[in-house]
């Protein structure tokens, strides 16, 4: 049926395949999509069939499978079963209630100062180096600093934390880890450093009295019964790093990208800055970070009509509902002011992001800095993006700035 192969990590060099996508979505919703060597799996590709997938966590599960299109090994997939992520319910609220009232928006709000202190300090870093590589030299360091601040991290650690979630994520990009293990070894021993780190972490903040963060919180509270490990608390901090670190890098970076290829609305941004918290919504749109997540059918069920049997795979294509014309006036137009914009970046239902809050406030306050600063912003080079068939991530962003 498709000529497209939405597995092939390829497919997505040059962009998402968002013809092909339009196609599919009139002709082919529900798509059967191979993978070499293992079982395929039903790429979902309408908002409405995205949302009902997600809002029915007992029917379209993660613990079979996890959340990732392949096949894990059982260590893999039982690491991968105690992540916030990928549980279910109940025991998956059970975790995600202790930590939720310290992501609410009013507390998140809180942060502002913080934040933009941040940014600051990384925009006044570049000096007055005005050609700049924008994804790893302004936004790179912002979101695990951010995190730093969260957890109450020392702020002498956050440089090496962040040097960690590289690896982490983009360990084998030669780029950034010139001299280092480029296997997935190497991705999996900063993991263990980063986790390592924070069970020394929360060691040390056992003896000492409350600092009134997010570290109480997670120190003092029951998760599903009983009170967290170090080890487990380790791990936390792994995901947090992890979840919220390259979405959050390619929302700055593919937002800058899109609105260099839009002045008009880069300068109806500079105009009116009330209008950064909609444009936001628009690059999550127009730009969706992740192209998807997975789930497990736990019962021979269907959608939209396409049958699907106990132990399918299901990917949420967020990349394709965001674009459904179904939903979206004029869909494939990049429009800062379109209102409403239920976009699926952050998915929704059960597993919502947690991080929502945070993610918009880090967006405005980095947008609203940067148009501020810099009055022309302007490719110099060609933009690269991550090879992948998971993160939309954008790997080079070369850009001139002035002020
Ligand atoms: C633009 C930035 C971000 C995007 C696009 C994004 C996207 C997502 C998506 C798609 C999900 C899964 C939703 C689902 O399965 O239905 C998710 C979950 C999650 N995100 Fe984010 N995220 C971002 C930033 C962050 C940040 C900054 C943090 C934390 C500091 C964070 C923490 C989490 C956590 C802990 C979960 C798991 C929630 C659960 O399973 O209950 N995210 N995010």
């Amino acid at each position: 049926m498709a000529a497209i192969d939405l597995y092939d990590p390829d497919t997505y060099l040059d962009g998402a395949p968002h013809e092909e996508f339009t196609r599919l979505r009139q002709a082919d919703p529900v798509h059967w999509q191979d993978i070499p060597g293992q079982p395929g799996y039903w790429a979902v590709l309408k908002h409405a069939d995205v949302v009902h997938v997600s809002r029915n966590p007992n029917v379209f599960c993660c613990e079979a499978g996890g959340v990732v299109l392949e096949d894990l090994d059982p260590e893999r997939l039982s690491r991968m079963r105690d992540m916030l992520l990928s549980m279910d319910p109940p025991r998956h609220i059970s975790y995600r209630k202790p930590l939720a009232p310290e992501f609410a928006q009013r507390v998140i709000a809180g942060m502002e100062t913080q934040i933009r202190e941040i940014t600051a300090d990384i925009f006044d870093a570049i000096g007055d180096n005005t050609d700049v590589e924008f994804v790893h030299d302004m936004v790179g360091p912002l979101p695990t600093q951010v995190i730093g601040q969260l957890f109450g991290l020392p702020e002498k650690d956050w440089e090496w934390i962040h040097r960690l979630s590289q690896m982490n994520t983009s360990g084998q990009d030669p780029d950034l880890n010139p001299d280092g293990d480029l296997s997935e070894a190497g991705s999996a021993d900063s993991s263990m450093q980063m986790a390592m780190y924070g069970m020394a972490f929360a060691e040390s903040r056992r003896s000492v009295a409350p600092q009134g963060d997010l570290m109480d919180v997670i120190l003092g509270q029951e998760f599903n019964g009983r009170l967290l490990t170090d080890g487990d608390i380790g791990s936390l901090l792994v995901q947090m790093i992890t979840a919220g670190n390259d979405t959050t890098v390619t929302m700055m970076a593919g937002g800058l990208w899109a609105l260099i290829e839009h002045p008009l609305q880069m300068q109806m941004l500079r105009d009116d800055p009330s209008l950064v918290p909609g444009a936001i919504e628009e690059i999550l749109r127009w730009f969706s970070p992740l192209h998807y997540f997975r789930r497990t059918a736990s019962e021979d069920t269907e959608i939209s009509g396409t049958k699907i049997s106990k132990g399918d795979k299901v990917a949420m294509y967020y990349t394709s509902a965001n674009r459904d014309e179904t939903v979206f006036a004029d869909s494939q137009a990049f429009d800062i002011t379109r209102s409403p914009n239920p976009q699926l970046s952050f998915g929704i239902g059960e597993h919502f992001c947690l991080g929502v809050h945070l993610a918009r406030l880090e967006g405005r306050i980095f947008f609203e800095e940067l148009l501020r600063r810099f009055g022309t912003i302007e490719l110099n080079g060609l933009p690269e993006r991550v090879r992948s068939n998971l993160n939309n991530g954008v790997r080079r962003l070369p850009v001139h700035l002035s002020h």
